[in-house]
């Protein structure tokens, strides 16, 4: 490639499990088992590496109440695994078997795939659920695959999840919070349902420490007498996977900016290497619109070597039609460029592709117990997901990986392995969950990986203030357990809550329903005015929330137009989903007993009602500030007000954020302006710093 690229000194190495600083992108680039045609299905599903390992795999799910299986990505895990249970009668007498995913779009997607390989309509003998999206039918469904996330839910009206006769808990490497929280029950659900069949899948993990961690010894000592009772010493299954090599190439300088290097290194493997599709790892909705559109740009200025370009973004929230994009495969004469968070990176396998571009970054959340601020951080990728990122290019034939960054800053300063989420998290949602399950002793839950116990106290001084938790941090009733059914961030269902007082259900459902989408938004790149034009056709002088009330009553107007979004910059996709959401709040709230009330134009309603979930997001703005600058009134942490907002620029003296987003600075995004007084008002308690009363046994 150009005189920018230094070939990597990573040499290959064929063990999955026990890969060392150094070693990597494995490889048996193994005896496929060639002979068939790329035809069917069916042939696809046989040459998957996974089909040799059938047997095995179902004879230690019989004889093990776990099975650890660890295979490279695509090597066929999630979309064979559930089927070899079903072929061999785990969704017999009425039972189902379950298949978590941490991500919505991979949930999505495989259960579309499996249904494609069984010949069944999705949502019959194989559907899926994901937050506010069932598409099952109970009776039917025999293989569901769902988020962990919604696994944990379905656990508070089913504590043992007596409805699944396996479950395969899938990414577990990915660790996500609901993952981990979720083997933390799962292992004592087993100890009430001995002949419940875990599977914990995974592209890489430390087997031996998920494994101790599953082993009963107790128990194991208690089941002697029962023969037919499974072994509780969880078996390990390692699948070979068939790679082939990656050849790695580092920049020999840093650059400056990694989407333009991305850029330019898609344009440059289109001029200088032959066919073969590009996956190139970038952060989010906002770096990845900017790249398509980038490459797109310099594909029509120099028609003769960029066209052939086919450029697809990858995110979560894309619509059916795009995401079947991705997947469909690449028309002749094309090649295709998939543009993608780190979704791509081991849930989702993207056949075809040959060259990987790795910025070396992605979007990460970040919590600090000190000041209580979490918020998504553009951040360095570890070695491990380098090197996943890396094997992606090995599917089809040897493949080459280009990353954005030297190779001395992956030997020197990437961490080896990601910190689990958990430990970088607020963990107020998972504190609710558990209490909700009946968990009150937290401290003592048995975590794969322990939470630091500052954060665990944050999370209950914020649910005492919220009125969730009483004093003895048990939940409150009704509040505490309304807040937890609400499947949503418990400031928010607060939030919801709070508006049956104010008497502007109406208007916070909506709110609500937009707040829990990425964007509403298209992407303003190359039409800035034109789009700042439109916004402010929509702008309220509150800010953000009160925006998106007028979004949301212009979209019903129009008759839920497309059009109308097209012409206003508008995420139709997006509009048509909080529309969805929104009817189903309404429905929860008519089971709590509570009528929709609009509070028409009195704004001031239902900014005390936000007021009164986000009041720990408030700040402040500085009284000689030449740019703009907040601080967070709990602990003076320099915040501004991000460029999406309504109210950049406009600089109101008190505001509450919903989230932080951090690049250069922290962020605050979806603002609204509040009279101080208001917080005192919605949380006495907090802003008195009083504490709950923390020697209770929680
Ligand atoms: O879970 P694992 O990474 O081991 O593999 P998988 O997701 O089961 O993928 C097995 C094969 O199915 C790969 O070749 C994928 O490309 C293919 N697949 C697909 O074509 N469409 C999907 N929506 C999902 C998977
Ligand atoms: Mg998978």
């Amino acid at each position: 490639m150009s005189k920018f690229w230094k070939p990597g000194t990573e040499r290959p190495r064929s063990s999955l499990i026990d890969d060392e600083e150094g070693g990597v992108l494995f490889v048996s680039a193994s005896a496929s088992s060639s002979g068939f045609g790329y035809s069917t299905l069916e042939r696809q599903r046989q040459r998957l590496p996974v089909f040799k390992y059938r047997t095995a795999i179902l004879y230690l799910v019989e004889n093990h109440a776990t099975t650890i299986i660890v295979g490279e990505t695509g090597s066929g895990k999630t979309t064979q695994i559930p089927q070899f249970l079903k072929e061999a009668g785990w969704a017999e007498g009425g039972r189902n078997i379950a298949c978590t995913q941490p991500r919505r779009l991979a949930v999505q997607s495989v259960s579309a795939r499996v249904a494609e390989e069984m010949g069944v309509k999705l949502g019959e003998e194989v559907g899926y659920t994901i937050r506010f999206e069932d598409v099952t039918n109970s009776g039917v469904t025999m293989i569901k695959f769902l988020t962990d996330g919604v696994l944990l839910r379905e656990m508070m009206d089913d504590p043992l999840l007596t409805k699944y006769s396996v479950i395969m808990v899938d990414e577990a490497h990915e660790r996500s919070i609901s993952t981990d929280i979720l083997l933390g029950l799962l292992k004592k659900i087993q100890r009430r349902r001995p002949e419940l069949r875990l599977i914990i899948s995974s592209a890489t993990i430390e087997a031996r420490s998920m494994s101790n961690f599953f082993h009963d010894r107790k128990r194991n000592q208690g089941d002697a007498a029962n023969d037919s009772a499974p072994s509780t010493v969880p078996a390990i299954l390692s699948v070979e996977g068939k790679g082939f090599t990656v050849e790695i190439y580092y920049l020999e300088e840093p650059c400056s900016s990694y989407l333009q290097a991305a850029v330019d290194t898609v344009l440059s493997i289109h001029d200088k290497e032959p066919v073969g599709d590009i996956l190139v790892f970038l952060t989010g909705q906002d770096d990845i619109d900017a790249a398509v559109q980038l490459i797109n740009e310099n594909a029509l200025d120099h028609r003769s070597h960029s066209s052939g370009l086919l450029v697809l973004p990858l995110y979560s929230g894309l619509s059916r039609s795009d995401q079947d994009l991705i997947f469909a495969p690449t028309p002749k004469g094309k090649r295709k460029v998939v543009i993608s968070t780190n979704i791509a990176e081991t849930s989702l396998t993207l056949d075809g592709v040959v060259y990987v571009v790795d910025s070396g970054f992605s979007k990460q959340r970040f919590y600090n117990p000190i000041t209580d601020i979490e918020n998504l951080v553009v951040a360095p990728i570890s070695k491990a997901s380098a090197r996943q990122r890396a094997g992606r290019a090995g599917r089809v034939r040897p493949g080459k990986c280009f990353r954005l960054y030297t190779e001395e800053y992956f030997m020197k300063e990437m961490s080896a392995e990601a910190i689990p989420e958990m430990q970088r998290s607020n963990l107020v949602g998972s504190v609710i969950q558990l209490k909700s399950l009946g968990i009150d002793n937290i401290l003592g839950f048995d975590w794969p990986a322990s939470p630091p116990p500052e954060s665990m106290v944050r999370a209950l001084e914020v649910l005492y203030s919220l009125g969730v938790l009483d004093e003895d941090a048990k939940l409150t009733s009704p509040t505490g357990f309304q807040v937890a059914e609400i499947p949503l961030d418990p400031m928010i269902s607060k939030m919801i809550l709070s508006a049956n007082t104010y008497e502007c259900t109406e208007e916070i459902i909506t709110i609500a329903a937009v707040l829990s989408m990425q964007s509403i938004w298209v992407s303003a790149r190359g039409v800035q005015k034109e789009f700042d034009e439109a916004k402010l056709r929509f702008a309220a002088a509150e800010g953000d929330h009160v925006t998106y009330l007028n979004v949301y009553k212009g979209f019903i107007q129009s008759g839920k137009s497309s059009q109308w979004c097209y012409k206003n910059y508008i995420n139709y996709h997006a509009m048509k989903k909080v529309v969805d959401i929104r009817e189903q709040l309404s429905k929860l709230l008519k089971r709590f007993g509570m009528s929709l009330k609009s509070c028409e134009r009195d704004t001031q309603k239902l900014r005390k009602a936000i007021v009164a979930g986000f009041f720990a997001n408030s700040c402040h703005l500085e009284a000689y500030s030449q740019n703009g600058m907040y601080k967070t009134i709990r602990h003076s942490q320099e915040v501004f007000i991000h460029p999406s907002s309504v109210l950049f620029r406009v600089n109101p003296k008190w505001v509450i954020y919903h989230s932080l987003v951090s690049t250069d600075k922290h962020y605050m995004r979806n603002v609204m302006a509040i009279d101080p007084d208001w917080l005192t008002e919605a949380a006495p308690h907090f802003y008195q710093r009083k504490r709950p009363n923390l020697s209770a046994p929680f």
